[in-house]
């Protein structure tokens, strides 16, 4: 087998978070790119020495320059600021969508066909601006952010009941924003369906702790946004595309009238291969009218890169 390649772009806490999930698994060397030098030297050289008591035969190079990502089967772009307590995603938009064009013009030179999965907020309008500037097919470009929503929901699910993650099977689809779509109507407790489980009641209290989860964390860290949770979603989604799994994840994906969404990325399931995104798979929703709102949220969104 040949070795296989991931370029991480932002070598901050989710980017090298997400390398400590990919190099732990040993999936594949890592170019880890920013644009410190010292930061992105200082922690590929950390990660090679615990790979290396690790017994893991993977090589993790730290640079500002994007000569060495030539090649790469992966790009994952985490690079931009996060927000800031009382904060919200959307803020983040213009300061974020220069250094995404800045990274996409770079990537044109060293990795114009690359798999690309964006991760940068606010997501749905950064994934579609990638796509924009990259010109690439639309199964190459998609979004991380349902894997950490969905971890959230379901982490909730489980504070409320007691059960084991392993019992518990739910999704989030829609922006990666407070009009994100927790799927209640879908969830099951070993195959039961949560609406049997729990009442309305704390289902909505579930689906707000859902929506808020992010700004939870970002409070109380006081600096920065979450890390594990979101290094651990790109790592499953980079193993989908790697070990081309054709695994049904929740992920940000371009859309032309699936879920009524058109030409907008949005929260849908997808099936994630070594073509990357290769299906979204269609179901009819109880919470079709909070897709819709989705879909307007975003639009707005897009409309003001
Ligand atoms: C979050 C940020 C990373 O939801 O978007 O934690």
């Amino acid at each position: 087998m040949t070795r296989k390649k991931i370029t991480i772009v932002g070598a901050g806490f989710v980017g090298s978070t997400a390398a400590h999930w990919i190099a732990a698994k040993g999936l594949a060397d890592i170019i880890l790119v920013d644009i410190d030098e010292g930061i992105a030297k200082g922690k590929a050289l950390d990660l090679q020495q615990a790979m290396i008591m690790n017994n893991k035969d993977i090589k993790i190079i730290g640079t500002n320059s994007y000569e060495q990502t030539k090649g790469s089967d992966i790009v994952v772009v985490t690079a931009g600021i996060p927000r800031k307590p009382g904060m919200s995603r959307d803020e983040l938009i213009s300061i974020n969508s220069k250094i995404v064009e800045d990274i996409c013009n770079k990537l044109k030179e060293y990795c114009p066909d690359t798999i690309l999965i964006i991760v940068t907020n606010p997501l749905d309008a950064m994934v579609y601006k990638v796509y924009k500037l990259m010109g690439l097919p639309k199964n190459k470009i998609v979004g991380m952010a349902g894997m950490l929503d969905s971890a959230r929901f379901k982490h909730f699910i489980c504070e409320a009941t007691g059960n084991s993650p392993k019992e518990v099977d739910a999704m989030v689809l829609g922006t990666h924003n407070n009009s994100m779509v927790p799927l209640a109507s879908k969830a099951t407790i070993n195959q039961v369906p949560l609406k049997q489980v729990l009442n309305k009641e704390k289902i909505t209290g579930i689906i707000e702790k859902t929506k808020n989860g992010g700004a939870e964390i970002v409070k109380l860290l006081g600096k920065g946004s979450a890390y594990y949770t979101p290094g651990l979603g790109i790592m499953e989604m980079v193993e989908a595309i790697l070990k081309d799994q054709k695994k049904l994840l929740p992920c940000t994906a371009y859309c032309e009238g699936e879920y009524g969404a058109k030409d907008i990325f949005i929260g849908v399931p997808v099936i994630l291969g070594k073509s990357g995104v290769e299906e979204i798979v269609e179901m009819v929703l109880e919470e079709q009218q909070q897709m819709n709102e989705s879909i307007k949220h975003i639009k707005k969104l897009i409309d003001s890169l």
